[in-house]
């Protein structure tokens, strides 16, 4: 009987006290960039710079009126993040689109002086891309590659900083294949998709199962992003 009376007491505490937390966050100002960006603590990217400006105006632009199949931002943040921390020089981009992922490395690329190489088989968005990065100021920075990256991937030399597959979801146990020994040691293979849609198996097991590699799974609740390190 007591312990039932107890129970009651702690259950309207517990009641009182989130009620008041309620309000409290009812009683906090607006937060527009925050709430837009769901769950998380992020707030839109900041240029610290004319040019950092200009290209985050261009990814703004692109992902509102010209994205086909993209990243989402919170993703191709991850991609400059990854691709300038590891002071990426060469990088290869698997499905180029409109260029809105490969924008998010050209940003990392322009200040570690890299490269980016981008394979496409459509021309309409081969040559969106191209367009894209031009008004970025960044084509200097890109090889874009109009064909099969199937094929294309194998006149790559590396080594490679960094690989991002984003094709065709069931071309990755052989874009794998072909990449990952032109990856330096220490160098990333970055695959999205890895949650939705679902990705295939045969990928999954090659990069969790090999000794050679770690794997990570990031931003799983959205798309997914498998980051795979080509240890030394
Ligand atoms: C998911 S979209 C890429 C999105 C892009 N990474 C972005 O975030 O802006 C996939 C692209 O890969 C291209 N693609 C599919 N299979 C390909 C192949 N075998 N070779 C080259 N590109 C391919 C498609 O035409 C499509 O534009």
């Amino acid at each position: 009987m007591k312990d039932r009376k107890e129970f009651k007491q702690g259950r309207r505490t517990a009641l009182r006290a989130s009620l008041a937390l309620g309000a409290a966050a009812a009683a906090l100002p607006a937060a527009p960039a925050m709430a837009q960006r769901g769950r998380t603590l992020e707030r839109a990217p900041l240029g610290a710079t004319a040019e950092e400006k200009r290209v985050l105006s261009v990814l703004d632009d692109v992902y509102r009126n010209h994205r086909y199949l993209s990243v989402p931002e919170e993703d191709g943040r991850l991609l400059r993040l990854l691709a300038d921390s590891a002071g990426a020089k060469q990088v290869v981009e698997v499905g180029t689109s409109t260029g809105y992922s490969g924008l998010w490395l050209l940003l990392a690329l322009a200040r570690t002086g890299g490269r980016l190489t981008t394979y496409e088989v459509d021309r309409g968005r081969h040559d969106m891309a191209r367009h894209n990065f031009e008004r970025a100021g960044l084509l200097g920075h890109a090889t874009l590659v109009l064909g099969d990256a199937h094929a294309e991937v194998t006149k790559l030399k590396g080594p490679l900083d960094l690989v991002f597959l984003d094709a065709d979801k069931e071309g990755y146990p052989d874009y794998l294949q072909k990449l990952a020994p032109l990856v330096r040691p220490g160098g990333l293979i970055v695959a999205h998709n890895m949650a939705s849609p679902p990705p295939d198996p045969r990928y999954v097991e090659a990069v969790t199962t090999n000794p050679a590699y770690d794997t990570v799974f990031l931003n799983m609740h959205a798309a997914g992003v498998g980051v795979t390190l080509k240890k030394r």
